[in-house]
């Protein structure tokens, strides 16, 4: 059994709201999706950071589906929360949306699954307090991401590289 007491899920969701400027434009004038899957990535990471306290790292997203495009002058949300914990690994669901200053008109831009891995201060991979769901939603969420969480194990697997990454820090070097 876990000494890391669960946490529950409103602990640690959050949500950024920015306005669009131009310096979040591509060439055609909308706001470059990289820009958004920044936004998701910040959004997920907070709420790594805050359920575990810990250096968190992005391990993989999922696929992020652009439902409609975002305008520069738009208010743009980022709601994260986390949907499951697994030991060291935790899944961070994350909605984008957007709403028109102008007209008030809001708008479900995309919403992406990530995983954010902790890790201690070797960066290893280190235990993460569980979650606690509460609400029928969160209980629907923690289902639906232990499915998720089996099909990436799996896919990771028959897609790992072999060769390990070089995560060595560069101050670690001699
Ligand atoms: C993520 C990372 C720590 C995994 O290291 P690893 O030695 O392969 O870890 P393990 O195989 O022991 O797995 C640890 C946990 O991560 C999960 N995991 C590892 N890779 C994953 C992936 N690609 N997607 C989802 N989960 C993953 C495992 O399922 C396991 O979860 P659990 O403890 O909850 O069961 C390592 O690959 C890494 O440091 N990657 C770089 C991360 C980074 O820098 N991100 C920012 C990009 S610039």
């Amino acid at each position: 059994m876990s000494i890391i007491e669960p946490k529950k899920i409103s602990e640690s969701r959050v949500e950024i709201a920015q306005v669009m400027m131009p310096e979040h434009s591509n060439a055609a004038g909308n706001v470059h999706g990289g820009y958004i899957l920044k936004l998701v990535d910040q959004a997920g990471a907070i709420v790594a950071a805050r359920h575990t306290h810990l250096n968190c790292v992005t391990a993989s997203l999922d696929r992020m589906d652009f439902i409609s495009p975002v305008f520069i002058g738009n208010l743009t949300f980022a709601k994260a929360s986390i949907n499951y914990t697994g030991r060291t690994s935790m899944e961070v669901g994350v909605r984008i949306e957007s709403e028109c200053l102008k007209t008030g008109t809001h708008t479900h831009v995309g919403s992406a699954y990530l995983t954010f891995v902790a890790l201690d201060a070797n960066d290893k991979p280190v235990a993460i307090p569980q979650i606690l769901p509460e609400t029928e939603e969160e209980k629907r969420r923690y289902e639906e991401a232990k499915k998720r969480r089996e099909n990436r194990i799996e896919q990771r697997r028959a897609h790992r590289h072999i060769q390990k990454p070089c995560i060595v820090r560069p101050e670690k070097l001699k």
